[in-house]
């Protein structure tokens, strides 16, 4: 591991960085946990991003880059501010998951991976994420709503449009 001289990263994420390499005894451990916090940060996984990760963590770009082509919440690319995880596993399925998804792809006029034109919102179909037992549930960045129908859909959406989201309050 090498601290770099100069750094893409905040001074806070840098330090979040080096505190993470010293804590596994095997310091690749700290590549997953560094790439989400890098792309919280640069709002995807950049070229730079992945150099300067590589660097810290004293391993390849091919190393980092085979492990971004593994987990799918890596991105290489930018998205909206507001990414829209909309689940249509098996218990979100039965409870009407893909009316809420072909909703979402109509209301916001993308389709799965998209992103709007203003750069607000993306849409993406996802796995279960985690909130079964209130099914038909979506992801928002990293708040949950659950239980929905296509109405409360919109009012999320709205909320989120007009600055209400629960991130910005
Ligand atoms: S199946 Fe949708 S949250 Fe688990």
């Amino acid at each position: 591991m090498s601290t770099p001289q100069t750094t893409i990263f905040s001074p806070a994420t840098a330090a979040r960085f080096d505190r993470l390499v010293a804590l596994y005894p095997v310091k690749r451990s700290a590549l997953v946990p560094m790439l989400l916090y890098a792309q919280d940060e640069v709002g995807y996984i950049s070229d730079a991003v992945v150099a300067e990760v590589a660097q810290r963590v004293g391993i390849t770009e091919l190393d980092v880059r085979n492990v971004l082509t593994y987990y799918s919440m890596l991105r290489t690319k930018p998205i909206g501010k507001y990414n829209v995880q909309v689940c249509t596993n098996i218990s979100c399925m039965l409870r009407d998951g893909y009316g809420i998804l072909e909703h979402c792809k109509k209301r916001l006029g993308i389709e799965h991976k998209g992103t709007t034109s203003d750069g607000l919102f993306s849409l993406e179909e996802v796995e279960c994420i985690g909130a079964c037992c209130w099914a038909p549930a979506i992801q928002i960045n990293y708040d949950f709503y659950d239980e929905l129908t296509p109405d409360k859909m919109d009012q999320i959406l709205e909320d989120y449009k007009a600055g209400r989201g629960k991130e910005t309050v």
